[in-house]
């Protein structure tokens, strides 16, 4: 099978090596074409079939995509939903991974997907969407002390802040709303966080292993909110009645009123849930897979991830097994650059000295490759992701990883899946 992932981070690196492990099985059946060259990309399928195409430029994928004879297109990053890209393919009878721009306004508007979560009943946090500075105090006074306070258009995980100081508050507030955004004040939750990546056809809803992702920047989830640090699965207090809770009364029943709506989700949704005193809340509906948390769900897929991803693009998802994971665990650590999640220093070399070992791999985010030279361009950098029969091994073999990577600046946590999971 032909296909083509838009996009080249961390999450696309991790979906490229899932599907090129395919090839184990049937060789030759999957070749990858990708938009965007990670070093990591480059590696994997080769410099010439790496695009410099922009991912939220429909037209000129939809063209890449006719130039290529590709089967298969699937989707990364939220903006070219947005942007519409699966649109353009559906229309012109493509197999598309990925929901359509209305349908992805779930991710794109935070007020939208509150309001769709109104009208199902499903548990979250009580919110106010304001328009100004006014009703943003009026919230706030409101709910009370610790203040959180979102954009509510996309802004890379970055758009939201969680404070105890009300000028802090107020002072997001104001540059979103100078921005031309509106604010989403909400009441603070207090819990352990977890996420389910939905696979779905708009019609079978098929859970993948849930996992958790570290927001903050530093140690024990202090400092700013990032794109995310770090992850690990499975989730061991996300039990059976939890994941049966999340399918039926929070995915599935999104997917059947976006497509009352005439918006069929065909994709991932992602459910960014907190575990409350009053039971599982959602904080937020993404249209994509999650980034860091592919890397640590995808590589703990047994079964095939090109079949998966083919079944549900073409509407066909209950005539395919739900998907299969390994036991034991996954751990991914986030190597950033200095100065992330603010603006980043770029084009450091990267040393990378790991030994070949098929249960750690370097995933590559904002990485590139000049003159042999593997460099930095970007926030999140690298995740150096692991498995093991445990998550207390994963996590081991992970950080012997980051300590065998080495670049100018680089900044990491160190406290990844510590003690998480069962011994
Ligand atoms: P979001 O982009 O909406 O997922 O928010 C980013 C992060 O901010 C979440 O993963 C949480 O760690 C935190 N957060 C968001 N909303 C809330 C809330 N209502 N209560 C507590 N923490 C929150
Ligand atoms: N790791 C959070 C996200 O992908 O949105």
């Amino acid at each position: 099978m032909q296909i083509l992932v838009i996009g080249s981070g961390g999450r696309e690196h991790a979906i490229i090596h899932t599907l090129l492990k395919d090839n184990a099985l049937k060789p030759n059946s999957v070749r990858v074409f990708a938009t965007g060259a990670n070093a990591g990309i480059v590696e994997l399928i080769g410099a010439a079939n790496c695009f410099d195409i922009e991912p939220t430029n429909p037209s000129a994928i939809l063209a890449l995509a006719n130039q290529l004879d590709i089967e298969l297109v699937i989707i990364g990053p939220e903006a070219p939903l947005v942007a519409g890209v699966a649109d353009l393919l559906r229309a012109n009878n493509y197999s598309v991974f990925g929901p359509n721009q209305a349908a992805a306004q779930i991710e794109a508007s935070k007020a939208f997907a509150k309001e769709l979560m109104h009208e199902l009943k499903i548990p979250t946090a009580k919110a106010f969407t304001c328009n100004d500075l006014d009703q943003v105090q009026a919230a706030t006074a409101q709910f009370g002390a610790p203040y959180v306070i979102k954009d509510d258009g996309l802004a890379a995980g970055k758009g939201v802040v969680v404070t105890t100081e009300l000028q802090t508050a107020l002072d997001h507030a104001k540059a979103c709303i100078a921005a031309g955004s509106k604010v989403v004040v909400e009441e603070f939750l207090a819990g352990e966080e977890v996420s389910v990546l939905c696979v779905t056809d708009g019609k079978t809803v098929y859970p993948l292993v849930a996992a958790q992702d570290y927001k903050r920047i530093f140690d024990g989830d202090q400092g700013a909110n990032t794109g995310g640090m770090g992850a690990y699965a499975p989730v061991d207090w996300f039990d059976a009645a939890m994941q049966q809770f999340v399918i039926s009364k929070i995915a599935k029943p999104v997917v059947e009123l976006l497509n009352q709506r005439g918006a069929a989700f065909i994709g991932v949704l992602y459910c960014g849930l907190i575990n409350t005193t009053a039971g599982l809340k959602v904080i937020e509906f993404n249209a994509r897979f999650g980034d860091p948390e592919t890397q640590v769900v995808l590589s703990l897929l047994q079964s095939s991830l090109t079949e998966l991803l083919y079944a549900a693009a073409s509407g066909n998802l209950d005539q395919q097994p739900a998907p299969s994971f390994k036991p034991g665990g996954a751990v991914a650590v986030v190597l950033a650059a200095a100065g992330y999640p603010q603006t980043v220093h770029t084009g450091d070399e990267i040393a990378i000295e790991i030994s070949p070992n098929p249960d750690l791999v370097v995933f590559h985010a904002g990485t590139k490759l000049e003159n042999g030279a593997v460099r930095t361009a970007g926030g999140r950098v690298l995740a150096v992701t692991a498995v093991g029969a445990s998550i207390a091994a994963a996590r081991a073999l992970a950080y012997q990883g980051v300590a065998q990577l080495r670049f100018a600046g680089s900044q990491h946590r160190s406290d990844i899946a510590k003690d998480k999971g069962s011994a």
